[in-house]
């Protein structure tokens, strides 16, 4: 975790609104994913944060990659940009996952050369890879409970239990090999319950389609969701590699390959911002900041990743209270929170800081009302 004092002289140095990324963070965070789940392979979900050196840094720590456009692809296929082209290829048929199970029909196109892992979960999808992508492998993605998960998916994705196996022997009637199955609890999931029953489901689904004679699934991907350590309520991740090892090993032979998506886990903790007071008012009795970020940029997790972020102040000598934090623009839905407790005394120009912001955060920043997002700064790289 990067020290108060080290964030404040960057602050000083580089200016502000700063995002400052730590890449021993994002090491770490990999390398506990893999300490605590041995059995799974993990794609790191390039959408929780998109920042081409993150992707670096996990490539470099042996990671393999969850995209969901052709940018993201792009943006691990330029890391092979002077490999031999069969090396390359070979590298990302082994290492991606294309786990959008909604694709554009020109994406299909470009990928098929690749013959990349891909998701899908319904019928007319499965006629789509066979036009555009006849050489790609299929992840038939299952819907699961996300209840308890701080960002839903599952009414948006996920073929119904009950249609799997037709849509398995759909796919197999038209050519396309069915290599295994995927599901997504949920972000930020902390009933880990969740995760127990999506295995379970996944292992019925492997039988039941050996009983229809259909025995080219090899892996299942365990998807995201694996909760970061916001607060003291998330229970520790070894807890819930513990009851995930157990259900693996319970349920599903040593042959089959267990994928897993990570983002936010990786990402999360990674990241801190950094922005300063712009400005200071009394609105209904109630001491307001402004500051130089806001959810139209770093904060923009709080709108679209139903996530809370907390401010903490350099300066600490002196009374609290209750304050409300506006960003920066001139809509009124640019609030940070109403609910934050810091100094009273705090001026203009003064800094205030937010943890574990790295997931969902950068990237989803805009240029709204002629701000910029904030800059990016890497340490220990
Ligand atoms: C298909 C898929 N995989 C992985 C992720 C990453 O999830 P998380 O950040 O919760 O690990 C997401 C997030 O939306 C997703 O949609």
């Amino acid at each position: 975790m990067i020290l108060q004092n080290d964030l404040f002289e960057l602050a000083k140095n580089e200016g502000t609104p700063l995002f400052v990324i730590d890449h021993d963070e994002v090491r770490r965070n990999y390398a506990c994913f893999k300490e605590f789940l041995p059995r799974v392979q993990a794609y790191y979900a390039i959408k929780a944060n998109p920042d081409p050196m993150i992707v670096k840094t996990l490539f470099e720590m042996g990671a393999s990659f969850d995209v969901s456009s052709i940018a993201e692809f792009n943006l691990v296929n330029d890391l092979l940009k002077d490999w031999p082209e069969d090396k390359r290829k070979e590298w990302l048929w082994e290492n991606i996952i294309y786990a959008n199970p909604i694709k554009y029909h020109e994406t299909l196109a470009e990928l098929d050369q690749y013959k990349p892992l891909m998701t899908f979960d319904n019928l007319d999808e499965i006629h789509k890879i066979k036009e555009f992508a006849p050489n790609a492998g299929l992840v038939l993605r299952l819907r699961v409970s996300n209840a308890g998960a701080m960002v839903e998916l599952s009414s948006k994705f996920g073929a119904d239990p009950k249609e799997a196996i037709d849509l398995i022997m759909e796919a197999d009637r038209l050519g396309l090999t069915v290599e295994g199955l995927s599901f997504h609890v949920g972000s930020q999931t902390t009933n880990f319950e969740n995760y127990v029953q999506a295995i379970d489901l996944a292992a019925l689904v492997f039988r039941q389609a050996k009983e229809r004679g259909y025995d080219k699934m090899t892996l299942l991907d365990i998807g995201g969701g694996f909760p970061a350590p916001y607060d003291e309520s998330v229970n520790p991740f070894s807890e819930l590699a513990k009851r995930i090892n157990a259900e693996l090993e319970r349920l599903l032979p040593p042959d089959v390959q267990i994928l897993a998506e990570p983002g936010r886990f990786i990402a999360a903790t990674a990241c801190t911002s950094v922005a300063k007071i712009v400005g200071k008012a009394v609105r209904h009795g109630k001491l307001c900041y402004y500051i130089n970020d806001g959810v139209y940029h770093t904060f923009s997790g709080i709108i679209f990743d139903h996530c809370q972020y907390h401010l903490e102040s350099f300066k600490n000598e002196g009374p609290t209270q209750i304050c409300t934090v506006f960003g920066p623009t001139c809509d009124g839905l640019d609030v940070i929170s109403m609910t934050e407790e810091l100094p009273s005394n705090l001026e203009r120009d003064d800094l205030l800081f937010s943890r574990n912001i790295g997931a969902y955060s950068a990237a989803t920043s805009t240029y709204f009302n002629g701000f910029n997002p904030a800059k990016i700064v890497h340490v220990n790289r």
